[in-house]
């Protein structure tokens, strides 16, 4: 998602303490983390030990990061209430149960924490969704599990956050993957 990298520093604006970042990529985010962040815990099943660009982008972080190869659709190895924030870039996608992760998400949060993300998804235009669930098993199928047509909104309702501030607007590229959900959750 190099091309969207513009929008990193303000999905991460409210970060702080200790943050769990759920596909954690190759770290793109690390850089636009406030200073309000104590340490970061990347969660993400694609193993990136050893790729010199994100050992570096570790390495150069001005807090510990620890990674580890989990799905956040299984049980995730940390208490409940264990962060004070949880972030998702461009991530909920790609995630095959992503209800089931969202919970976990909920569960590790602590009341009164934030989940902050920013999600491409679901169009509000008729045209464009008709088109997004005609093709999403073919795009989801050649592009390893990415969905199009996912209502990122409803799924964070539906797990219990509280939307507290969400900005639906299109970002670049074709419009099937453009329609972006940046917004900021909480446990209450
Ligand atoms: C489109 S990439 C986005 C990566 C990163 N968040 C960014 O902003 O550049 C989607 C990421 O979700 C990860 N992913 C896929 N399934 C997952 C799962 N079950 N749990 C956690 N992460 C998952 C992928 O390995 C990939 O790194």
């Amino acid at each position: 998602m190099r091309f969207m990298d513009d929008l990193r520093p303000d999905a991460v604006v409210g970060a702080r303490g200790d943050v769990l970042e759920i596909g954690f990529g190759t770290g793109l985010n690390l850089r636009h983390y406030p200073s309000e962040v104590r340490a970061v815990w990347g969660i993400d099943p694609m193993a990136t030990e050893g790729v010199g660009p994100v050992e570096r982008r570790i390495a150069q972080a001005p807090f510990p990061v620890e990674r580890s190869a989990l799905r956040a659709d299984d049980q995730l190895p940390f208490d409940s209430g264990r962060f004070d924030c949880v972030v998702t870039t461009w991530t909920l996608c790609s995630i095959p149960d992503a209800r089931a992760a969202l919970g976990e998400m909920h569960r590790v949060l602590k009341p009164g924490g934030v989940y902050l993300f920013i999600e491409h998804g679901r169009s509000r235009t008729e045209s464009t969704i008709r088109w997004q669930d005609r093709l999403n098993p073919a795009w989801s199928r050649f592009t390893d599990g990415c969905n199009i047509n996912r209502p990122v909104d409803e799924l964070v309702e539906q797990a219990g956050f509280e939307l507290r501030s969400l900005d639906e607007f299109k970002g670049k590229g074709p419009r099937l993957i453009s329609h972006l959900y940046r917004g900021v959750a909480m446990r209450s």
